[in-house]
């Protein structure tokens, strides 16, 4: 079973209560765009906004957007009714379904099989992905075996808010690293990137609350692109052009790539295993990178 190739530079969250904000987003120009049922919706409202999303995803236009709805997790009254309603009202119209705080693998495999079953009821043709947030101490620890938990999982996404609140760190904004020396995120950021290279998924950084600090929004999405992730949220979309900008491979670098691939193979056929464009070493570990750049500018259309 080969995973669905998908662009994921901004993941906009939208809440499912609103029906205005569903038609903004869906004609944003975010990669993908999840629903949310959890923490932008209130406990009074949840079970009226699956309706809601549902007509959304069955009705409005979405263009090229991953159409995601973010479910809230196994241990709460709601979660196998935001599953069931969703997929039977929407499922046809739907690729992937975000999981909120898994602690173990088997969490991950109850929203598996509860798939599984929907889409033989349903005959639907095509297989709704899931992605999950690790936001939890125990994800964390226990993340790689999430990442293997079912072929099903396309991607794992770093959530700082509550990650810091299950850590105890002290921080009353999303994003604000709280005066830590150096990066309080960085091996949270490292080891899921990690693992999710390692099974073959998709890594994506969470949020980052001030949407008025575009400055701010750049430097941590920065540090995320730089350990391998492939994208961050949006909150609002003011977010969704700077997480677009930093998660694209530049027209220079791109450009670049090319030149050093076509050289690489040049080299190749007359026998040399490296060879200098512009003064810097290329070989088959560089062609590597090379790769990963190209990829991307394959998969982004650039
Ligand atoms: N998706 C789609 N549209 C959004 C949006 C979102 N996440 N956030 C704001 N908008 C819309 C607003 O409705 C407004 O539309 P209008 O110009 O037609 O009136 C426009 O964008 C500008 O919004 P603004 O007035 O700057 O902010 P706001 O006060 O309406 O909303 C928040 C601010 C934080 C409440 C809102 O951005 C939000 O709910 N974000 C998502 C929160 C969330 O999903 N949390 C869980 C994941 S961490
Ligand atoms: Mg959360």
């Amino acid at each position: 079973m080969t995973r669905p190739l998908r662009p994921r530079r901004s993941q906009l969250s939208v809440p499912g209560s609103s029906e205005k904000m569903l038609e903004k987003a869906a004609q944003s120009r975010a990669d993908h765009v999840f629903c949310d049922l959890e923490d932008a919706v209130a406990p009074s409202a949840k079970v009226g906004a699956r309706a809601k999303i549902a007509w959304a995803l069955n009705n409005l236009d979405w263009g090229k957007k991953t159409r995601c709805v973010r479910i809230n997790d196994v241990t709460t009254e709601w979660c196998h009714g935001d599953i069931i309603e969703i997929v039977e009202a929407a499922g046809a119209n739907l690729d992937t379904i975000m999981l909120t705080k898994p602690y173990t693998a088997a969490d991950v495999i109850f929203l598996d099989r509860m798939l599984g079953q929907l889409e033989k009821k349903l005959k639907l043709e095509r297989r709704i992905g899931i992605e999950v947030l690790i936001e939890e101490v125990q994800a964390l620890q226990n993340v790689e075996e999430i990442s293997r938990s079912t072929d099903r999982l396309e991607c794992l996404i770093f959530g700082m808010g509550d990650y810091s609140g299950s850590q105890g760190i002290d921080t009353r904004e999303i994003g604000d690293t709280g005066g830590y020396p150096g990066d309080i995120f960085h091996f949270a950021r490292f080891r899921i990137t990690m693992a999710a290279r390692a099974a073959g998924l998709d890594a994506v950084d969470g949020p980052y609350a001030n949407f008025k600090n575009p400055e701010g929004y750049k430097s941590e999405a920065s540090r995320a692109k730089a350990l391998g992730m492939v994208g961050k949220w949006a909150i609002h979309p003011a977010q969704i052009e700077p997480a677009l900008e930093v998660f694209s491979p530049l027209p220079s670098e791109v450009a670049n790539a090319r030149k050093m691939e076509a050289a690489y193979r040049a080299a190749e056929a007359q026998g040399l295993g490296a060879v200098q464009v512009d003064g810097v070493m290329v070989d088959v570990a560089v062609l590597r990178l090379v790769k990963n750049t190209l990829d991307k500018a394959d998969l982004y259309g650039l």
